[in-house]
């Protein structure tokens, strides 16, 4: 059936209609139901999207149609708890009314989506005195003073700290051979070939760089390879929490050795903050985790899932390269920059409920793997960004099948060898209420799964 714009437009508003209208108690009780009148039964088919991105497979109704706060409907009408914040990255949920109303005085202020130019409106200058307060938290005099900010996703933040870490690496010239670059097994640092170069792809063509590859946590590895390879090292990557590996967290303590070990061979620490960061009350996990990296690299929480803005934070040593070789031709989207302004000053404003909310996640993970131990290895992660570690990748991905059909939207790693694991993020809108919620249906879930 093909349907008009104005039949899809009518559905759009009836299925946002309905989730403001509803309290959170009523949408939780609904969960996983079809909501009867909300429905758009849209035959757009995704044939010239991608294989990957879910191209040339029928529509099968479970596309996203409108959303609110923590709940979304589907194009059939099905009622959904995202616990992902869309793919990690919606701070506050779909269409937070304070950042939709920061977005329309901006607007009638003045401030433009993106002038792509390198004569930057207040809010990217704002924005980027802000990032440099947050980022130099734990910080002496050694201090991450640059910032660049651009119209872009995380990807290519990272790739312009990699460019970053390479100019610097000729710069200082005191390695012999190729530059070496540490990595965590299982790291995600984005598209970009380089950084893909990172786990393992492109091989036989990013070439003349050695990639070194360690074990989270595993200090005398970490020690053994920095020996190994000393001031031939250019760089050591991490994040902090690997949601790109089963919620992973990675120790505070290894975290800090890391730290050392790269000053002792004049190595760069580079964080990659694009998920933990804006996640907690102090912003970056090196803050909470109290040391200072050489360089943040930050993108999806910071606009909450607006218009997409990545960033890098790094000390001025590495402010190398020249206009239009770091991260895209210019830049200066100040309305993302705003939004994500008015963003900081929400988890300023909430920072009290932040910390305990996500303790309350990760206990009441915790006690489900306690009490699931049959099923489940452990809980992982920290905060808001959470996982369950199962034992075998079957169980993973049946719980994880049984919690969409329940209408509960998570995340499975059980497709790589030895992953086993389902991942959660829920947005700061997330209450006591809802944490419960989630924690109860788990529970029922993995009752079920025997
Ligand atoms: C840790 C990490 N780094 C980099 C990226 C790449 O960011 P983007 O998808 O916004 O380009 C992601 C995306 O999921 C990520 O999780």
């Amino acid at each position: 059936m093909t349907i008009s714009t104005q039949q899809r437009w009518s559905a759009m508003k009836a299925a946002t209609q309905y989730l403001q209208s509803h309290s959170t108690k009523d949408l939780l009780e609904r969960v996983g139901q079809r909501v009867p009148d909300v429905a758009c039964c849209d035959s757009t088919d995704k044939q010239f999207l991608p294989s990957s991105y879910g191209g040339g497979r029928p529509n099968d109704g479970g596309d996203f149609l409108a959303g609110h706060g923590l709940f979304y409907l589907t194009e059939e009408g099905r009622l959904f708890l995202d616990c992902t914040s869309g793919h990690y990255q919606m701070l506050w949920g779909y269409n937070p009314p304070a950042l939709c109303e920061a977005i329309h005085e901006a607007q009638q202020a003045g401030i433009v989506w993106d002038n792509h130019s390198n004569i930057p409106q207040w809010p990217v200058k704002q924005l980027a005195q802000r990032l440099e307060t947050y980022a130099n938290i734990a910080a002496g005099e050694d201090r991450l003073d640059k910032i660049l900010i651009g119209v872009c996703t995380g990807s290519s933040a990272c790739a312009a700290a990699l460019k970053m870490q390479l100019s610097y690496y000729e710069h200082r010239r005191d390695g012999e051979g190729p530059p070496v670059f540490i990595v965590l097994e299982g790291n995600y640092h984005g598209t970009d070939m380089f950084a893909q170069r990172l786990r393992g792809m492109w091989r036989d063509y990013v070439t003349n760089i050695v990639v070194a590859t360690v074990e989270p946590n595993d200090i005398e590895e970490l020690h053994a390879i920095f020996e190994r390879y000393g001031p031939r090292v250019a760089a050591f990557w991490a994040e902090p929490v690997m949601m790109n590996r089963e919620a992973i967290l990675v120790q505070p303590e290894y975290l800090r050795v890391a730290r050392e070990c790269c000053d002792s061979v004049g190595a760069a620490m580079c964080i990659d903050e694009i998920q933990t960061g804006f996640w907690q009350p102090r912003i970056f996990s090196s803050a909470e985790f109290d040391f200072t990296p050489d360089m943040i690299v930050v993108g999806k929480g910071m606009t909450a899932g607006f218009h997409p803005l990545s960033g890098l934070l790094f000390k001025s040593r590495y402010d190398l390269l020249e206009q239009y070789d770091a991260l895209n031709t210019n830049g200066g989207a100040a309305l993302a920059s705003y939004v994500a302004l008015r963003s900081l000053d929400l988890v300023e404003a909430q920072a009290d409920r932040i910390a305990p909310l996500g303790e309350r996640v990760m206990n009441g993970f915790r006690k489900l793997a306690e009490k699931h131990a049959d099923l489940l290895v452990e809980a992982r992660g920290h905060g808001y960004l959470a996982g369950l570690k199962f034992k075998r990748d079957k169980d993973a991905l049946a719980f994880h099948q049984r919690a969409l059909e329940n209408g509960i939207w998570i995340r499975a790693h059980a497709y790589h060898a030895g992953h086993s694991a389902i991942l959660t993020k829920l947005g700061m809108p997330a209450d006591e209420t809802i944490i419960d919620f989630l924690v109860e249906r788990f529970d029922a879930l993995l009752a079920q799964s025997r």
